[in-house]
């Protein structure tokens, strides 16, 4: 073991000590590391206490583009979406199918349901009919004894709503579970179910003790947590157009058009290599607002990746019909957010894109997130069946690459021309950088 590279007591040192250790003992050059971590640092210092104070060990901050795709026409409400995401051309992408959309009526979106799911696991050795005879029981104890956390939730027209009791003994021994529904609101609710469920544990540890009727008084809570499985948390987005309005595609006409992007999304309902690379498509437009409205995206990626393979196998969360001359298109996705609470009413970038965004609800927001997947998903998929998807990310690309060739505005404008019917890599963009460079060298010469 390198013990240069191992600190007991890091999360005590300052910022500065923090930075001091990491340069010295990982960086080739610390003083210029120091520099630039540090000139990452927000000015203002109460914004960057706030920024800190989310996680731990915080040495710097770390910036994505924050963008926005305006045009989306929901429901008939025009709303202009934040977007933060790293990767090229999807913003472009989604605001060119919001366009796109909102001359042929724009989407419909609505919610399904609302129910958040959360669950106490737990071991015990009793007679499991025993268990089962007394549960009404117990359950109005679970709700009584939770209403010191729950009133607040009720107040708002939240709170729990129903309690399964669940017996698992044929796969694990002794293992049984609590499954709660909850409802709650505008809020995300994590802390809310699991602080319900951490009172459940106590509530039942209490309750097999002192019942008259239970021999087995012992039990072992295994641990009290949500679930990110939320199919009763869903929302339905989607669009439909006479296929003869749909329009040309460059060379290809509508009929064909529609045809091709009906086939990619039945390939992506049946064959799971295809459908994990159309969702992570729906993930690009969907985690890129929920990033953005301080949302979290592991939990929805999760409880969306989960939802698509409900039936067994891994399939598509999108799905297109051509019936008769109608081309439909829409998704069905589980979105558990909140608009209030949580790094929502924190993060200030946060707090800016639900005031962009019109101070929406958690269903409004369900909305505008499932729409903004599905245009992504039509966007990509577009592009896909028609151009090929290289012809828009190329042109992304490149400007990246010569970002980080440090080209000049002149250099940029001869390589997108010079690039326009070539394929972009790193290595021949760098080589007609350096052409450039050196002919520019001459030119010079010969001037002087
Ligand atoms: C790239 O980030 C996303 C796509 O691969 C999605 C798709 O293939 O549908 C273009």
């Amino acid at each position: 073991m390198d013990s240069q590279r191992t600190i007991t007591g890091f999360s005590k040192l300052s910022k500065r000590g923090k930075i001091k250790w990491i340069v010295q003992n990982f960086f080739k050059d610390p003083e210029v590391v120091t520099k630039e971590l540090t000139s990452y640092w927000l000015k203002n210092e109460e914004q960057q206490k706030i920024i800190d104070g989310f996680s731990e060990n915080t040495i710097s901050n770390f910036y994505l583009p924050y963008g926005v795709a305006p045009n989306f026409l929901i429901n008939g409400k025009t709303y202009a979406i934040p977007m933060v995401t790293e990767e090229s051309s999807v913003v472009a992408a989604v605001s060119k199918a919001a366009k796109f959309w909102m001359s042929r009526g724009g989407f419909k979106a609505e919610v399904l349901g609302t129910k958040k799911v959360g669950q106490l696991h737990f071991s015990w050795r009793g007679k499991k009919e025993n268990l089962f005879q007394v549960f009404s029981e117990l359950k109005s104890e679970l709700k009584n004894n939770a209403r010191t956390i729950t009133a607040n939730m009720e107040k708002r027209g939240g709170g729990i709503r129903e309690i399964e009791l669940l017996d698992f003994t044929e796969k694990e021994p002794f293992y049984y579970q609590l499954r709660v529904n909850f409802e709650t609101c505008d809020s995300m609710g994590a802390n809310f179910i699991n602080s319900c469920l951490e009172s459940f544990g106590l509530t039942l540890t209490h309750f097999l003790k002192s019942h008259p009727t239970i021999e087995e008084r012992s039990v072992t809570i295994i641990m009290a947590i949500l679930s990110n499985y939320t199919p009763e948390c869903t929302v339905r987005a989607s669009v439909e157009c006479p296929i003869n309005t749909l329009g040309y595609f460059g060379e290809i006409e509508a009929d064909l058009f529609a045809y091709k992007f009906y086939k990619a999304i039945r390939i992506a309902e049946i064959d799971p290599y295809r459908a994990t690379t159309n969702n992570k498509g729906i993930f690009n437009g969907v985690d890129a607002v929920v990033l953005a409205t301080g949302n979290d995206f592991r939990a929805i990626e999760a409880g969306g990746h989960a939802y698509a393979s409900r039936n067994g196998q891994y399939s598509s969360l999108s799905h297109c019909r051509i019936d008769e001359d109608k081309f439909r298109f829409w998704m069905d996705i589980p979105l558990a957010l909140g608009t209030v609470g949580g790094l929502t009413s924190l993060h200030p970038v946060a707090k800016r894109s639900l005031e962009l965004l019109g101070n929406p609800g958690a269903e409004e927001l369900m909305k505008i997130i499932a729409v903004t997947g599905l245009a992504q998903n039509f966007a990509a998929v577009r592009s896909l069946v028609t151009t090929g998807i290289q012809k828009g990310h190329m042109k992304m690309h490149l400007i990246n690459i010569l970002n980080q060739l440090e080209a000049s505005e002149k250099e940029v404008k001869e390589a997108v021309v010079f690039f326009k019917d070539k394929v972009v890599s790193f290595a021949a963009v760098r080589e007609f950088i350096n052409l450039f460079r050196q002919n520019s060298d001459s030119n010079q010469l010969l001037i002087d």
